[in-house]
């Protein structure tokens, strides 16, 4: 196939997936995955509850071997015994949630597990320093870097965790489901930042069950499905409708459909005149929750 235009690069993949197969036990969570992923561009992966992403982030991140195929770092087949060794291969996981120590100061996350020393103890000045110039380069601003980490955004401590892998030299960084748990506003601004790592040069995978989020940034796209690869395509050869039409499932909508076939979508039940409120109540609280935590999320960055 020609290269037609900049949605790929040409150069030889940093991370090479092939065949690669992983059992729990009697549980099959993946088998026969090929991906390619290639400094300078976004690799999106996209999948269902259970597709087997997680599963995929783990091999690549050295939290468990894989049962089947290989994988090659930079041409050489590799099996990382820990995250540690992944780590210094060059390769950066930001965990959807435990990106970050919470409790401890935004320097103090920044040079988690790489410490600048003096003497026998720490170098504090230098590590505020360099994490308040890193921070600024790219562009967030945190006035106090003594702060926890549990007080910023989940936005905020997404960014601080991609400056950190880029700071420490990552060549590929994979990202789980940085966007889930964010409003729109916070989502954009991670993509953003995704979009200034492929920029410098590193390869991004990015998990995310969101197809219009990855269409946003990706050059690559893959779709699991119960722990097989069933669409590896380029931008160039995928439609955003394509896309979202293979994450929905055609086939499985179509079923769907028909199931709820007598359930009269658009009807609108008015409210029972009394007698009623013990059912009402819940639902309104819950959905007064979900409103007052979508406004916190929303509030920063
Ligand atoms: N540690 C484990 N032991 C046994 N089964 C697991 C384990 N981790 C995941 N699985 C199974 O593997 C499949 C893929 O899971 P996972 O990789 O978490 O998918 P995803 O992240 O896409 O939701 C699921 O069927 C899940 O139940
Ligand atoms: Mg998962």
């Amino acid at each position: 196939m020609t290269i037609t235009d900049q949605t790929r690069t040409t150069t030889a993949p940093i991370l090479e997936l092939d065949d690669i197969g992983k059992r729990y036990g009697n549980v099959h969570a993946l088998r026969g995955v090929n991906i390619r992923v290639r400094k300078g561009e976004v690799t999106c992966v996209l999948g269902d509850n259970g597709a087997g992403k997680s599963t995929l982030i783990k091999i690549i991140a050295g939290l468990h071997d894989y049962t089947e195929g290989s994988m090659k770092l930079d041409g050489e087949e590799t099996h990382f015994a820990s995250p540690r060794v992944a780590q210094s291969s060059g390769i950066a996981t930001v965990y959807q949630d435990l990106a970050l120590a919470p409790l401890m100061s935004v320097w103090r996350n920044f040079f988690l597990g790489n410490e600048i020393r003096k003497g026998v103890g720490l170098d504090i000045d230098e590590m505020k320093k360099v994490a308040g110039e890193e921070l600024t380069k790219m562009g967030i601003v945190i006035p106090d870097l003594d702060r926890p980490v549990s007080a910023l955004s989940g936005g905020q401590r997404q960014v601080i965790a991609i400056a950190r892998a880029i700071y420490f030299g990552a060549n590929v960084v994979i990202l789980d489901e940085p966007t889930a748990a964010l409003g729109v506003k916070q989502s954009g601004v991670v993509l953003k930042y995704i979009l200034k790592m492929r920029d410098a040069g590193l390869g991004v995978i990015f998990i995310t069950h969101n197809p219009h989020h990855a269409y946003l940034v990706g050059n690559h796209f893959v779709i699991l499905k119960l722990g097989r690869v069933v669409l590896d395509a380029h931008r160039d050869e995928l439609t955003l409708e394509q896309l979202t039409g293979e994450m929905a499932g055609g086939q499985e909508l179509a079923e769907l459909s028909h199931e709820l076939a007598g359930a009269d979508p658009g009807k609108v039940v008015p409210p029972a005149p009394d007698g009623a409120a013990d059912v009402v109540a819940p639902t309104l609280a819950a959905d007064a929750r979900a409103e007052l935590l979508e406004e916190e999320q929303d509030e920063s960055l």
